[in-house]
């Protein structure tokens, strides 16, 4: 059994890190503009101009069960959609506002939509709910918000109570885990609280400018979604600590451990095919399919879980280059996923050769490894000798060979000794990304 004990929370997180992979989807109004989920504040966007949006939002091509076929072909076990993202426009028919999908011209509950069709494909849900609302009369002008250098801002932002709009967020939030069923994953986005001593964005702002678990009232706001689904995985961007820590945009180098307790924690690393979390047409940064492959295999090797996102079009659905990364997980996924379900970071004894990333089952039993840059026609590895029961190419399943102790090849010296262990390869690689040697243990 794997000798890492994870922080303790209140979530039900077992089935998380046995699944390790989910699609993070965003969708909503700023799939029009297509320039990133963020255009509104970046563009300074007027509310008359957004309007515009809304007016014409009709998705006529979504379909929520091929969204869960492409989750599900490329290996994806659960997914988060952005009930409503930092504009403040809702997926869901809530009672508490009327700025909603069930009033725009597509009319009908996409978030119904998407949790019915991935409960049914066997895909676990998750929510996405932004604290952030650049739409909400009472949510406080700050130095996020596209009103922050309108010259009336401060006009603007008198009698806004965010008392009112943290109790908007508690309706809300009791709304999306009464009404639609078994939710397994709560991602809430993001605090950005005034640090002492920071200069305000404005001098008038409320809270310095910034805003975080005061003023989301977030112990509150948990102890709802916790009072109505115990279970549910909530992550820690409310600023308080729960049961997900979630690095962004980056690829950690180690398993993440919490802060004060130094205690290993339940994490994910969320990420983007391209440099846009919503549909961004013009935006060229995607990643090649290698990196793809390899940034799911650095997270699952430090015990972690990958969370890629798709940003659908304003018609509905994923546009050829989300795709064709889908496709690249799929025939990835389809022959190498028994090294990435069930796994974890390999135990110390086992330290990863150069060039390549270790996982090991949960059970202990399986111990693999991925081949990131490829070796030429022999992998050494220190420490294995007297180990191995038997090693295969996991993609089909082809026996690797291997002696003990010495290569065989003039490799006398430094690099032998009795512990050493040296796998036979193909002098050229495989036709399959980071190919991965499958190790089944004494
Ligand atoms: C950042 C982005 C936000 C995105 C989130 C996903 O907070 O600002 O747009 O939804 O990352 O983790």
């Amino acid at each position: 059994m794997s000798s890492y004990v994870r922080r303790k929370t209140p979530g039900n997180t077992d089935w998380f890190v046995h699944d390790r992979f989910g699609m993070f989807i965003h969708f909503g109004l700023y799939a029009l503009p297509a320039r990133h989920e963020w255009i509104k504040t970046r563009e300074k966007i007027s509310e008359e101009k957004y309007q515009k949006y809304f007016d014409n939002f009709n998705p006529d091509l979504f379909d929520a069960k091929e969204w869960a076929r492409q989750a599900k072909e490329a290996g994806m076990k659960y997914a988060v959609l952005t009930t409503k993202h930092h504009e403040g426009f809702c997926l869901f028919d809530s009672q508490y506002t009327d700025y909603k999908v069930t009033n725009t011209p597509y009319g009908k509950d996409i978030v119904r939509e998407y949790a019915d069709a991935f409960r049914e494909a066997g895909l676990h849900v998750g929510f996405y709910y932004s604290l952030i609302d650049w739409h909400h009369p009472h949510f406080p002008i700050d130095r996020l918000h596209p009103r922050r250098d309108d010259e009336d801002a401060e006009q603007q932002d008198k009698g806004r109570d965010m008392k009112i709009y943290a109790e908007y967020m508690r309706n809300q939030v009791r709304e999306l885990l009464t009404n639609y069923g078994k939710i397994d994953v709560l991602w809430f986005d993001f605090s950005y609280s005034t640090k002492p001593g920071e200069t305000p964005y404005k001098p008038w702002m409320q809270f310095g400018g910034g805003k975080g678990k005061d003023q989301w009232e977030a112990e509150e706001l948990i102890k709802t979604a916790r009072e109505l689904q115990p279970e549910i995985m909530i992550d820690n961007r409310t600023e308080i600590d729960q049961d997900l820590w979630t690095p962004e945009q980056y690829q950690p180098m180690s398993w993440i451990r919490h802060k004060e307790t130094g205690e290993l924690v339940t994490w994910e690393a969320c990420q983007t095919f391209s440099g846009s979390w919503g549909y961004y047409r013009d935006e060229m940064s995607w990643k090649s399919p290698k990196m793809l492959i390899d940034m799911l295999i650095n997270t699952v090797s430090i015990g972690g879980n990958f969370l890629m996102n798709v940003g659908p079009t304003s018609r509905g659905y994923f546009d050829h280059r989300a795709e064709d990364a889908l496709k690249v997980y799929n025939n990835w996924m389809k022959y190498n996923s028994r090294s990435i379900y069930g796994c974890t970071m390999a135990e110390p004894e086992f330290v990863a050769p150069r060039g390549t990333r270790l996982t090991q089952s949960e059970d202990g039993k399986r111990l693999y490894i991925h081949l990131i840059e490829y070796p030429y026609a022999f992998l050494e590895m220190n420490n294995m000798a007297g180990k191995i029961d038997y090693a295969q190419f996991l993609h089909d399943g082809s026996e690797i060979l291997f002696t003990e102790g010495k290569s065989g090849h003039f490799s006398e010296g430094a690099t032998t000794g009795d512990n050493m262990v040296f796998f036979k390869l193909p002098q050229t690689q495989p036709p399959v990304i980071d190919p991965v040697i499958e190790i089944i243990l004494k």
